[in-house]
Protein backbone atom coordinates (compact mmCIF):
# COMPACT_ATOMS: atom_id res chain seq x y z
CA UNK A 1 0.00 0.00 0.00
CA UNK A 2 1.14 3.18 -0.88
CA UNK A 3 2.17 5.55 1.98
CA UNK A 4 0.27 9.12 2.26
CA UNK A 5 2.60 12.00 1.18
CA UNK A 6 2.81 14.31 4.70
CA UNK A 7 2.83 18.11 4.23
CA UNK A 8 5.16 20.31 6.10
CA UNK A 9 4.72 24.04 7.25
CA UNK A 10 6.19 25.91 4.18
CA UNK A 11 8.19 28.20 7.09
CA UNK A 12 9.63 24.65 9.20
CA UNK A 13 13.57 24.68 9.64
CA UNK A 14 15.74 23.52 6.45
CA UNK A 15 16.56 20.34 8.12
CA UNK A 16 12.52 19.39 9.72
CA UNK A 17 11.94 19.98 5.35
CA UNK A 18 14.85 18.04 4.48
CA UNK A 19 13.67 14.84 6.62
CA UNK A 20 9.95 15.63 5.81
CA UNK A 21 11.13 15.18 1.73
CA UNK A 22 13.47 11.54 2.84
CA UNK A 23 10.46 10.31 4.66
CA UNK A 24 8.02 10.68 2.12
CA UNK A 25 10.51 9.11 -0.34
CA UNK A 26 11.19 6.12 2.27
CA UNK A 27 8.91 5.66 4.61
CA UNK A 28 9.81 2.40 5.06
CA UNK A 29 13.06 3.41 7.11
CA UNK A 30 11.60 5.97 9.41
CA UNK A 31 8.99 3.13 10.24
CA UNK A 32 12.13 0.94 11.04
CA UNK A 33 13.54 3.49 12.87
CA UNK A 34 10.18 3.94 15.02
CA UNK A 35 9.53 0.28 15.47
CA UNK A 36 13.18 -0.71 16.46
CA UNK A 37 15.03 2.24 18.32
CA UNK A 38 12.58 5.18 19.28
CA UNK A 39 9.04 3.30 20.42
CA UNK A 40 11.11 0.37 20.88
CA UNK A 41 10.25 0.29 24.54
CA UNK A 42 12.73 -2.33 26.45
CA UNK A 43 12.97 -3.02 30.18
CA UNK A 44 14.07 0.22 32.31
CA UNK A 45 16.02 -2.50 34.69
CA UNK A 46 18.63 -4.11 32.08
CA UNK A 47 21.80 -4.78 33.64
CA UNK A 48 25.50 -5.34 33.10
CA UNK A 49 24.78 -8.66 31.59
CA UNK A 50 22.54 -6.68 28.67
CA UNK A 51 25.39 -4.74 26.72
CA UNK A 52 26.81 -8.09 25.45
CA UNK A 53 24.01 -7.99 22.74
CA UNK A 54 25.52 -4.80 21.53
CA UNK A 55 29.47 -5.92 21.59
CA UNK A 56 28.40 -8.61 19.99
CA UNK A 57 26.67 -6.49 16.78
CA UNK A 58 30.43 -4.37 17.42
CA UNK A 59 32.34 -6.69 17.37
CA UNK A 60 30.42 -8.16 13.87
CA UNK A 61 31.15 -4.70 12.49
CA UNK A 62 34.87 -4.89 13.40
CA UNK A 63 35.20 -7.93 11.89
CA UNK A 64 33.53 -7.11 8.53
CA UNK A 65 35.15 -3.75 7.97
CA UNK A 66 38.84 -5.58 8.98
CA UNK A 67 38.55 -8.21 6.66
CA UNK A 68 37.69 -6.21 3.73
CA UNK A 69 41.23 -4.36 4.06
CA UNK A 70 42.94 -7.98 4.96
CA UNK A 71 41.89 -9.48 1.33
CA UNK A 72 43.12 -5.81 -0.58
CA UNK A 73 46.65 -7.75 0.55
CA UNK A 74 46.26 -11.26 1.34
CA UNK A 75 46.45 -14.16 -0.93
CA UNK A 76 44.80 -17.50 -0.84
CA UNK A 77 47.04 -19.62 -2.50
CA UNK A 78 49.22 -22.08 -0.76
CA UNK A 79 52.76 -21.10 -1.80
CA UNK A 80 51.90 -17.36 -0.76
CA UNK A 81 49.31 -17.09 1.62
CA UNK A 82 51.95 -16.88 4.77
CA UNK A 83 54.22 -15.04 3.21
CA UNK A 84 51.38 -12.42 2.29
CA UNK A 85 50.16 -12.25 6.03
CA UNK A 86 53.74 -11.22 6.86
CA UNK A 87 53.76 -8.11 3.74
CA UNK A 88 50.65 -6.71 5.66
CA UNK A 89 52.21 -7.37 9.22
CA UNK A 90 55.35 -5.41 8.30
CA UNK A 91 54.78 -3.17 5.01
CA UNK A 92 51.50 -2.62 4.63
CA UNK A 93 50.52 0.52 5.62
CA UNK A 94 48.67 0.06 9.20
CA UNK A 95 48.65 -3.58 8.20
CA UNK A 96 49.08 -4.75 11.74
CA UNK A 97 46.87 -2.90 13.04
CA UNK A 98 44.21 -4.08 10.96
CA UNK A 99 45.16 -8.02 11.04
CA UNK A 100 45.76 -7.79 15.40
CA UNK A 101 42.70 -6.11 15.31
CA UNK A 102 41.04 -8.74 12.80
CA UNK A 103 42.81 -11.92 15.02
CA UNK A 104 41.33 -10.36 18.82
CA UNK A 105 38.52 -9.73 17.03
CA UNK A 106 37.74 -13.57 16.80
CA UNK A 107 38.25 -14.18 20.12
CA UNK A 108 36.41 -10.77 21.78
CA UNK A 109 33.59 -11.92 19.68
CA UNK A 110 33.68 -15.34 21.44
CA UNK A 111 34.33 -14.29 24.69
CA UNK A 112 31.12 -11.20 24.38
CA UNK A 113 29.10 -14.60 22.77
CA UNK A 114 29.56 -16.72 25.23
CA UNK A 115 28.52 -14.10 27.89
CA UNK A 116 25.80 -13.37 25.93
CA UNK A 117 24.99 -16.75 26.23
CA UNK A 118 25.19 -17.56 29.74
CA UNK A 119 23.01 -14.42 30.44
CA UNK A 120 20.22 -16.28 28.39
CA UNK A 121 20.52 -19.14 30.83
CA UNK A 122 20.71 -16.92 34.12
CA UNK A 123 17.52 -14.81 33.03
CA UNK A 124 15.58 -17.66 31.14
CA UNK A 125 15.79 -15.81 27.89
CA UNK A 126 15.07 -18.91 25.96
CA UNK A 127 11.73 -19.29 27.17
CA UNK A 128 8.47 -18.71 26.04
CA UNK A 129 7.95 -16.48 24.05
CA UNK A 130 11.55 -16.02 23.15
CA UNK A 131 12.49 -19.77 22.09
CA UNK A 132 13.16 -18.73 18.27
CA UNK A 133 15.44 -15.75 19.65
CA UNK A 134 17.22 -18.30 21.15
CA UNK A 135 17.54 -21.12 18.38
CA UNK A 136 18.91 -18.18 16.13
CA UNK A 137 21.04 -17.07 18.42
CA UNK A 138 22.13 -21.15 18.65
CA UNK A 139 22.48 -21.48 15.04
CA UNK A 140 24.93 -17.92 14.97
CA UNK A 141 26.65 -19.93 17.52
CA UNK A 142 27.24 -22.88 15.47
CA UNK A 143 27.99 -21.02 12.12
CA UNK A 144 30.63 -18.37 13.79
CA UNK A 145 32.32 -21.87 14.54
CA UNK A 146 32.60 -22.84 11.18
CA UNK A 147 33.97 -18.89 10.66
CA UNK A 148 36.45 -19.19 12.92
CA UNK A 149 37.64 -22.62 12.14
CA UNK A 150 38.18 -21.61 8.53
CA UNK A 151 39.62 -18.18 8.95
CA UNK A 152 42.38 -20.36 11.07
CA UNK A 153 43.15 -21.76 8.40
CA UNK A 154 44.20 -18.75 5.98
CA UNK A 155 47.36 -17.40 7.50
CA UNK A 156 48.49 -20.96 6.78
CA UNK A 157 51.26 -21.42 9.43
CA UNK A 158 52.17 -24.34 11.34
CA UNK A 159 48.68 -24.55 13.74
CA UNK A 160 46.43 -23.28 10.73
CA UNK A 161 47.67 -26.25 8.75
CA UNK A 162 47.78 -29.32 11.20
CA UNK A 163 44.59 -28.04 13.33
CA UNK A 164 41.97 -27.98 9.87
CA UNK A 165 44.21 -31.64 9.30
CA UNK A 166 42.97 -32.78 12.95
CA UNK A 167 39.39 -31.42 12.56
CA UNK A 168 39.04 -32.10 8.82
CA UNK A 169 39.93 -35.85 9.72
CA UNK A 170 37.22 -36.28 12.37
CA UNK A 171 34.47 -36.06 9.84
CA UNK A 172 36.07 -39.32 7.97
CA UNK A 173 35.31 -41.13 11.47
CA UNK A 174 31.32 -41.22 10.09
CA UNK A 175 30.50 -44.53 9.01
CA UNK A 176 30.00 -44.81 5.43
CA UNK A 177 29.92 -41.42 4.13
CA UNK A 178 32.77 -40.19 6.62
CA UNK A 179 35.88 -40.69 4.01
CA UNK A 180 34.01 -38.94 0.94
CA UNK A 181 32.95 -36.23 3.42
CA UNK A 182 36.47 -35.34 4.33
CA UNK A 183 37.17 -35.52 0.99
CA UNK A 184 34.73 -33.17 -0.11
CA UNK A 185 35.47 -30.89 2.59
CA UNK A 186 39.82 -30.98 1.74
CA UNK A 187 38.85 -30.78 -2.05
CA UNK A 188 42.25 -33.32 -1.98
CA UNK A 189 43.81 -36.21 -0.37
CA UNK A 190 45.55 -33.83 2.00
CA UNK A 191 44.99 -30.00 3.12
CA UNK A 192 46.27 -27.78 1.06
CA UNK A 193 45.88 -25.19 -2.02
CA UNK A 194 42.08 -26.14 -3.02
CA UNK A 195 41.03 -26.68 1.28
CA UNK A 196 42.88 -23.05 1.51
CA UNK A 197 40.67 -21.57 -1.88
CA UNK A 198 37.23 -23.13 -0.48
CA UNK A 199 37.76 -22.01 2.90
CA UNK A 200 38.71 -18.32 1.71
CA UNK A 201 35.74 -18.13 0.04
CA UNK A 202 33.36 -19.40 2.50
CA UNK A 203 35.48 -17.48 5.13
CA UNK A 204 34.96 -14.13 2.94
CA UNK A 205 31.43 -14.93 1.35
CA UNK A 206 29.05 -17.21 2.22
CA UNK A 207 29.73 -17.82 5.82
CA UNK A 208 29.37 -13.72 6.80
CA UNK A 209 26.25 -13.76 4.55
CA UNK A 210 24.76 -16.03 6.60
CA UNK A 211 25.80 -14.86 9.56
CA UNK A 212 24.32 -11.01 8.68
CA UNK A 213 21.29 -13.31 7.91
CA UNK A 214 20.50 -14.96 11.24
CA UNK A 215 22.02 -11.84 12.93
CA UNK A 216 19.20 -9.77 11.57
CA UNK A 217 16.40 -12.65 11.89
CA UNK A 218 17.59 -13.05 15.74
CA UNK A 219 16.81 -9.21 16.30
CA UNK A 220 13.59 -9.23 14.16
CA UNK A 221 12.38 -12.07 16.73
CA UNK A 222 13.74 -10.45 19.82
CA UNK A 223 11.74 -7.57 18.86
CA UNK A 224 8.60 -9.00 17.68
CA UNK A 225 8.64 -10.35 21.00
CA UNK A 226 9.91 -7.76 23.12
CA UNK A 227 13.15 -8.20 25.71
CA UNK A 228 13.31 -10.88 28.84
CA UNK A 229 15.13 -8.46 31.91
CA UNK A 230 16.70 -10.17 35.17
CA UNK A 231 13.29 -10.47 37.07
CA UNK A 232 12.10 -12.63 33.82
CA UNK A 233 9.02 -10.53 33.87
CA UNK A 234 7.05 -10.20 30.87
CA UNK A 235 6.81 -5.69 30.26
CA UNK A 236 4.23 -5.81 27.74
CA UNK A 237 2.00 -9.26 28.87
CA UNK A 238 -1.74 -8.73 28.45
CA UNK A 239 -1.56 -7.95 32.40
CA UNK A 240 1.38 -5.79 32.74
CA UNK A 241 0.39 -2.08 33.73
CA UNK A 242 0.84 0.30 30.95
CA UNK A 243 0.21 4.03 29.82
CA UNK A 244 -2.81 6.10 28.01
CA UNK A 245 -0.98 5.43 25.26
CA UNK A 246 -0.74 1.66 25.81
CA UNK A 247 3.25 2.11 26.59
CA UNK A 248 4.27 -0.78 29.32
CA UNK A 249 5.25 1.45 32.68
CA UNK A 250 8.44 -1.06 33.01
CA UNK A 251 9.90 0.23 30.03
CA UNK A 252 11.99 2.90 28.57
CA UNK A 253 12.31 4.02 24.81
CA UNK A 254 15.33 2.22 23.30
CA UNK A 255 16.85 5.20 21.81
CA UNK A 256 17.76 7.58 23.18
CA UNK A 257 17.79 5.67 27.00
CA UNK A 258 19.88 2.20 25.90
CA UNK A 259 21.60 3.99 23.05
CA UNK A 260 23.33 6.25 25.86
CA UNK A 261 23.76 3.30 28.05
CA UNK A 262 25.31 1.03 25.20
CA UNK A 263 27.91 4.05 24.57
CA UNK A 264 29.19 3.55 27.80
CA UNK A 265 29.43 -0.20 27.44
CA UNK A 266 31.04 0.25 23.89
CA UNK A 267 33.82 2.46 25.44
CA UNK A 268 34.49 0.11 27.89
CA UNK A 269 34.54 -2.34 25.82
CA UNK A 270 36.95 -0.24 23.51
CA UNK A 271 39.15 0.09 26.03
CA UNK A 272 40.01 -3.66 26.71
CA UNK A 273 40.03 -4.18 23.56
CA UNK A 274 42.35 -1.73 22.37
CA UNK A 275 44.82 -2.66 25.44
CA UNK A 276 45.02 -6.50 23.70
CA UNK A 277 45.52 -5.37 20.45
CA UNK A 278 48.26 -2.79 21.31
CA UNK A 279 49.98 -4.67 24.09
CA UNK A 280 49.49 -8.67 23.97
CA UNK A 281 47.39 -9.23 20.48
CA UNK A 282 48.77 -12.48 20.89
CA UNK A 283 47.61 -13.27 24.62
CA UNK A 284 50.09 -15.44 25.61
CA UNK A 285 50.09 -17.42 22.83
CA UNK A 286 46.08 -18.02 23.39
CA UNK A 287 44.76 -15.31 20.24
CA UNK A 288 47.61 -16.58 18.59
CA UNK A 289 48.94 -19.34 18.79
CA UNK A 290 53.07 -19.33 18.67
CA UNK A 291 53.21 -22.12 16.30
CA UNK A 292 51.40 -20.24 13.74
CA UNK A 293 54.19 -18.21 13.11
CA UNK A 294 56.05 -21.02 11.45
CA UNK A 295 54.79 -21.70 7.91
CA UNK A 296 52.68 -24.93 7.01
CA UNK A 297 54.97 -27.78 6.81
CA UNK A 298 53.00 -30.74 5.70
CA UNK A 299 56.00 -33.36 6.21
CA UNK A 300 56.27 -32.03 9.78
CA UNK A 301 53.98 -32.44 12.57
CA UNK A 302 54.13 -30.25 15.78
CA UNK A 303 54.15 -32.04 18.93
CA UNK A 304 51.41 -30.87 20.22
CA UNK A 305 48.17 -29.56 18.26
CA UNK A 306 45.44 -27.98 20.10
CA UNK A 307 42.63 -25.59 18.71
CA UNK A 308 42.38 -21.92 19.36
CA UNK A 309 40.57 -21.27 23.30
CA UNK A 310 37.33 -20.74 22.01
CA UNK A 311 36.78 -24.25 20.80
CA UNK A 312 38.80 -26.21 23.28
CA UNK A 313 35.88 -27.11 25.97
CA UNK A 314 34.16 -29.37 23.37
CA UNK A 315 37.72 -30.53 22.16
CA UNK A 316 38.17 -31.76 25.56
CA UNK A 317 34.62 -33.84 25.29
CA UNK A 318 35.93 -35.03 22.31
CA UNK A 319 38.86 -36.23 23.74
CA UNK A 320 37.31 -37.81 26.76
CA UNK A 321 35.25 -40.56 24.56
CA UNK A 322 37.96 -43.16 24.82
CA UNK A 323 36.94 -46.67 24.29
CA UNK A 324 37.05 -47.01 28.37
CA UNK A 325 34.26 -44.19 28.30
CA UNK A 326 31.85 -45.56 25.83
CA UNK A 327 31.58 -48.50 28.68
CA UNK A 328 30.28 -45.73 30.81
CA UNK A 329 28.43 -44.15 27.92
CA UNK A 330 26.71 -47.64 27.61
CA UNK A 331 25.62 -47.84 31.39
CA UNK A 332 23.87 -43.76 31.11
CA UNK A 333 21.84 -45.26 27.85
CA UNK A 334 21.30 -48.12 29.95
CA UNK A 335 19.84 -46.11 33.05
CA UNK A 336 18.32 -43.38 30.63
CA UNK A 337 16.28 -46.41 28.98
CA UNK A 338 15.59 -48.66 32.04
CA UNK A 339 14.24 -45.48 33.86
CA UNK A 340 11.56 -44.90 30.97
CA UNK A 341 10.97 -48.64 30.91
CA UNK A 342 10.69 -49.33 34.48
CA UNK A 343 9.77 -46.25 36.39
CA UNK A 344 8.02 -43.09 33.95
CA UNK A 345 4.01 -43.39 33.24
CA UNK A 346 4.75 -43.70 29.68
CA UNK A 347 2.06 -46.07 27.25
CA UNK A 348 3.48 -49.31 27.07
CA UNK A 349 4.16 -49.05 23.32
CA UNK A 350 6.14 -46.13 24.05
CA UNK A 351 8.14 -48.19 26.37
CA UNK A 352 8.98 -51.11 23.70
CA UNK A 353 10.17 -48.64 21.37
CA UNK A 354 12.31 -47.19 24.12
CA UNK A 355 13.45 -50.53 24.91
CA UNK A 356 14.00 -51.45 21.13
CA UNK A 357 15.88 -48.22 20.16
CA UNK A 358 17.93 -48.05 23.37
CA UNK A 359 19.40 -51.82 22.38
CA UNK A 360 20.11 -50.74 19.29
CA UNK A 361 22.09 -47.95 19.86
CA UNK A 362 23.61 -49.94 22.37
CA UNK A 363 25.02 -52.23 19.67
CA UNK A 364 26.01 -49.83 18.00
CA UNK A 365 27.91 -48.64 20.42
CA UNK A 366 29.82 -51.35 21.06
CA UNK A 367 30.86 -51.74 17.11
CA UNK A 368 31.28 -48.48 15.90
CA UNK A 369 34.94 -46.93 16.81
CA UNK A 370 34.63 -44.17 20.17
CA UNK A 371 36.50 -41.76 17.32
CA UNK A 372 33.03 -41.07 16.09
CA UNK A 373 30.88 -41.12 19.43
CA UNK A 374 33.65 -38.35 20.30
CA UNK A 375 32.56 -36.34 16.96
CA UNK A 376 28.90 -37.17 18.41
CA UNK A 377 29.18 -36.63 21.87
CA UNK A 378 31.17 -33.17 20.19
CA UNK A 379 28.42 -31.88 18.04
CA UNK A 380 25.92 -33.00 20.61
CA UNK A 381 27.23 -30.39 22.90
CA UNK A 382 26.32 -28.09 20.64
CA UNK A 383 23.30 -29.17 19.38
CA UNK A 384 21.84 -29.61 23.09
CA UNK A 385 21.58 -25.86 23.27
CA UNK A 386 18.80 -25.92 20.86
CA UNK A 387 16.97 -27.41 22.74
CA UNK A 388 17.45 -25.77 26.26
CA UNK A 389 13.43 -23.90 25.86
CA UNK A 390 12.30 -27.13 26.09
CA UNK A 391 14.78 -28.94 28.82
CA UNK A 392 14.12 -26.45 30.97
CA UNK A 393 10.69 -26.94 33.00
CA UNK A 394 11.40 -24.73 36.38
CA UNK A 395 8.05 -22.61 37.20
CA UNK A 396 9.80 -19.24 36.87
CA UNK A 397 12.38 -17.69 34.29
CA UNK A 398 15.14 -16.05 36.10
CA UNK A 399 17.82 -17.37 38.98
CA UNK A 400 16.54 -14.64 40.75
CA UNK A 401 13.44 -16.68 42.15
CA UNK A 402 14.75 -19.82 41.75
CA UNK A 403 15.97 -21.72 44.48
CA UNK A 404 19.73 -20.59 45.78
CA UNK A 405 21.32 -23.82 45.00
CA UNK A 406 20.41 -23.21 41.18
CA UNK A 407 22.87 -20.33 41.70
CA UNK A 408 25.67 -23.17 42.90
CA UNK A 409 24.94 -25.31 40.27
CA UNK A 410 25.08 -22.73 37.59
CA UNK A 411 28.43 -21.50 39.33
CA UNK A 412 29.74 -25.21 39.08
CA UNK A 413 28.55 -25.36 35.19
CA UNK A 414 30.66 -22.61 34.52
CA UNK A 415 33.36 -23.82 36.58
CA UNK A 416 33.08 -27.23 34.55
CA UNK A 417 33.59 -25.30 31.37
CA UNK A 418 36.43 -23.58 31.93
CA UNK A 419 37.80 -26.90 33.17
CA UNK A 420 37.10 -28.42 30.10
CA UNK A 421 38.52 -25.50 28.29
CA UNK A 422 41.63 -25.33 30.02
CA UNK A 423 42.25 -29.15 29.47
CA UNK A 424 41.56 -28.87 25.31
CA UNK A 425 44.70 -26.74 25.58
CA UNK A 426 47.33 -28.79 27.47
CA UNK A 427 48.77 -31.99 26.05
CA UNK A 428 47.04 -35.24 26.89
CA UNK A 429 47.86 -36.91 30.70
CA UNK A 430 45.64 -39.74 32.24
CA UNK A 431 44.39 -37.07 34.92
CA UNK A 432 43.63 -35.09 32.83
CA UNK A 433 41.48 -37.89 30.75
CA UNK A 434 39.74 -38.45 33.85
CA UNK A 435 38.50 -34.83 34.96
CA UNK A 436 37.52 -34.16 31.10
CA UNK A 437 35.61 -37.17 31.38
CA UNK A 438 33.90 -36.75 34.32
CA UNK A 439 33.43 -32.53 32.94
CA UNK A 440 32.00 -34.34 29.86
CA UNK A 441 29.11 -36.73 32.00
CA UNK A 442 28.30 -33.32 34.03
CA UNK A 443 28.04 -31.14 31.18
CA UNK A 444 25.69 -33.67 29.93
CA UNK A 445 23.77 -34.50 32.80
CA UNK A 446 23.26 -30.59 33.72
CA UNK A 447 20.87 -30.32 30.58
CA UNK A 448 19.78 -33.35 30.25
CA UNK A 449 18.33 -33.86 33.61
CA UNK A 450 17.09 -30.25 33.58
CA UNK A 451 13.44 -31.43 33.06
CA UNK A 452 13.90 -32.99 36.15
CA UNK A 453 16.09 -30.75 38.63
CA UNK A 454 14.45 -27.45 37.38
CA UNK A 455 11.34 -28.36 38.97
CA UNK A 456 12.88 -29.16 42.30
CA UNK A 457 13.33 -27.24 45.11
CA UNK A 458 11.08 -24.01 46.59
CA UNK A 459 10.81 -21.11 44.11
CA UNK A 460 11.16 -17.31 45.52
CA UNK A 461 7.47 -14.85 44.85
CA UNK A 462 8.00 -13.18 41.92
CA UNK A 463 7.07 -9.34 42.13
CA UNK A 464 4.39 -8.23 39.53
CA UNK A 465 6.77 -5.21 38.43
CA UNK A 466 10.69 -4.83 37.72
CA UNK A 467 13.10 -4.41 40.17
CA UNK A 468 14.38 -0.65 39.39
CA UNK A 469 15.82 2.26 41.73
CA UNK A 470 16.61 5.06 39.63
CA UNK A 471 20.28 6.44 39.89
C1 LIG B 1 26.73 -12.39 16.30
C2 LIG B 1 26.24 -12.82 17.43
C3 LIG B 1 25.08 -12.18 18.15
C4 LIG B 1 24.60 -10.90 18.07
C5 LIG B 1 25.15 -9.75 17.23
C6 LIG B 1 23.48 -10.81 18.98
C7 LIG B 1 22.77 -9.64 19.21
C8 LIG B 1 21.79 -9.50 20.17
C9 LIG B 1 21.24 -8.25 20.62
C10 LIG B 1 21.67 -6.86 20.09
C11 LIG B 1 20.32 -8.52 21.56
C12 LIG B 1 19.49 -7.50 22.34
C13 LIG B 1 20.35 -6.93 23.46
C14 LIG B 1 20.62 -7.94 24.55
O1 LIG B 1 19.65 -8.52 25.06
O2 LIG B 1 21.81 -8.18 24.88
C15 LIG B 1 20.24 -9.96 21.71
C16 LIG B 1 19.40 -10.64 22.57
C17 LIG B 1 19.38 -12.01 22.75
N1 LIG B 1 20.30 -12.92 22.22
FE1 LIG B 1 21.75 -12.49 20.91
N2 LIG B 1 23.26 -12.03 19.56
C18 LIG B 1 24.22 -12.90 19.09
C19 LIG B 1 24.38 -14.22 19.45
C20 LIG B 1 23.53 -14.93 20.30
C21 LIG B 1 23.71 -16.30 20.69
C22 LIG B 1 24.87 -17.17 20.23
C23 LIG B 1 22.65 -16.61 21.52
C24 LIG B 1 22.33 -17.91 22.20
C25 LIG B 1 22.67 -19.07 21.80
C26 LIG B 1 21.83 -15.43 21.66
C27 LIG B 1 20.67 -15.34 22.42
C28 LIG B 1 19.97 -14.17 22.69
C29 LIG B 1 18.79 -14.08 23.52
C30 LIG B 1 18.06 -15.25 24.22
C31 LIG B 1 18.42 -12.73 23.56
C32 LIG B 1 17.24 -12.12 24.32
C33 LIG B 1 17.74 -11.76 25.68
C34 LIG B 1 16.73 -11.16 26.60
O3 LIG B 1 15.80 -10.50 26.12
O4 LIG B 1 16.92 -11.36 27.81
N3 LIG B 1 22.40 -14.42 20.92
N4 LIG B 1 21.18 -10.55 20.86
Amino acid sequence: MAHEFKDIDPNAPAGAKLTNWFENRFPTAFDAYRVHMSEYYAPKNFNFWYIFGSLALLVLVIQIVTGIFLVMHYKPDAEKAFASVEYIMRDVPWGWLIRYMHSTGASAFFVVVYLHMFRGLLYGSYRKPRELVWIFGCAIFLVLMAEAFMGYLLPWGQMSYWGAQVIVNLFSAIPFIGPDLALLIRGDYVVGDATLNRFFSFHVIAVPLVLLGLVVAHLLALHDVGSNNPDGIEIKGPNAPKDAKGHPLDGIPFHPYYTVHDIFGVTVFLFLFSAVVFFAPEFGGYFLEYNNFIPADPLKTPSHIAPVWYFTPFYSMLRAITSEMMYVLIACVLLGAGFGVLKSRLPAAVKGVVAIVALGVIAMMLSIDAKFWGVLVMGGAVIILFALPWLDCSPVKSIRYRPSWHKYLYGIFVINFVILAYLGVQPPSPIGERVSQVGTLFYFGFFLLMPWWSRLGKTKPVPDRVTFKPH
